[in-house]
């Protein structure tokens, strides 16, 4: 006999239109598949400033989640970045490069067009690329304040503005994600415009937060602490210039002070940026999630 909940489910049944009492109708598209990942599960994401360091690890993560790769970085690195999706495609994943500079806005605009036209729909933006200069305030030009902020807050601007006009062309939502760091919460002496520039960023993605929800867009940045990248070995270098620190003891000396007892790695940033891009995060928008070993408490 049935149950009482089966008799209500029963009812509801009938009284409903029959379209939505029939099982879901299997199409071809539902079960194809590429790679192991069922194509209407298929995603896709730019990684800027992805040849090397943590925008490669991104890049990486991301395929290995299931997504489609467009890899991004200065036309001078053109042999690391195609390599790299040489690798992602060695992961079942498609990948295309499209080389080009974040400080403008033609090449960002273009670098998404590459990636639609060669992927299909964009999901998810990582605005990665960034540089940083080591330098007294004092002795720093006005060309290079203007160009630190040309590639790391214009770039940004650039690349969450693109990406989410693209997205709402789309109709169903998506994920901006932009490189912060430490210095966007507490800067570093001698980091000036570089910490200027990571407090824009962690700003920008505030108010594009509060922009893009409408759109079902949510917009986040990551705060890495020191990561061993070629940035850090710059870092390291010019402090240890002002300083007379050998090479690498200003890292070693900064690392000492992680909670966690260790510099950080690339895969540390990318397993955060996985959360930041996936389903787990939909409901969070407008924050910069530090990512450092326990630097900066927050
Ligand atoms: N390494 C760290 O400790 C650290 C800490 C906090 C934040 N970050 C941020 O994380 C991001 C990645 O840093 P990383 O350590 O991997 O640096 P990295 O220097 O190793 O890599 C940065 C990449 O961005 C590319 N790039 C630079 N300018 C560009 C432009 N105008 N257009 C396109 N690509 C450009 C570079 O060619 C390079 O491949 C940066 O935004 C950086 O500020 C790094």
């Amino acid at each position: 006999m049935a149950s009482r909940a089966g008799f209500r489910n029963l009812l509801r049944c009938s009284n409903a239109r029959p379209a939505l009492c029939k099982p879901p109708i299997s199409s071809p598209r539902r079960t194809r598949s590429i790679g192991g990942v069922p194509e209407q599960k298929r995603k896709t994401a730019i990684v800027t400033g992805s040849a090397r360091g943590i925008g490669k690890a991104i890049a990486i993560r991301l395929a290995e989640d299931g997504y489609d790769i467009c890899v991004n970085d200065i036309p001078s690195n053109k042999g690391e970045a195609e390599a790299l999706a040489s690798e992602i495609k060695g992961l079942g994943r498609k990948s295309t490069v499209a080389l080009g500079d974040v400080s403008k806005l033609d090449q960002v605009e273009s670098i998404v067009k590459t990636s639609v036209e060669e992927l299909g729909p964009l999901n998810t933006m990582v605005a990665n690329a960034g540089i940083a200069q080591v330098k007294p305030l004092l002795q720093v030009t006005p060309e290079e304040l203007q160009r630190i902020f040309e590639v790391n807050v214009h770039g940004a601007f650039n690349c969450y503005s693109t990406a989410a006009k693209q997205m709402i062309s789309q109709g169903s939502g998506g994920k901006v994600i932009g490189a912060a760091s430490i210095v966007s919460f507490r800067p570093f002496a001698m980091l000036g415009p570089y910490s200027a520039t990571k407090f824009a960023v962690r700003g920008l993605t505030q108010v594009f937060a509060m922009e893009m929800a409408r759109h079902k867009i949510t917009v986040n940045a990551y705060a890495p602490g020191i990561v061993g990248t070629s940035m850090w070995d710059l870092i390291d270098e010019k402090l240890g210039e002002e300083t007379g620190a050998k090479r690498g003891d200003t890292l070693k000396k900064y690392s000492a002070d992680i909670a966690l007892g260790r510099t950080s790695v690339p895969t540390d940033v990318s397993k955060a940026v996985s959360f930041l891009a996936g389903p787990d995060s939909d409901f969070v928008t407008g924050q910069t999630l530090l990512v450092d070993g326990g630097i900066v408490f927050n």
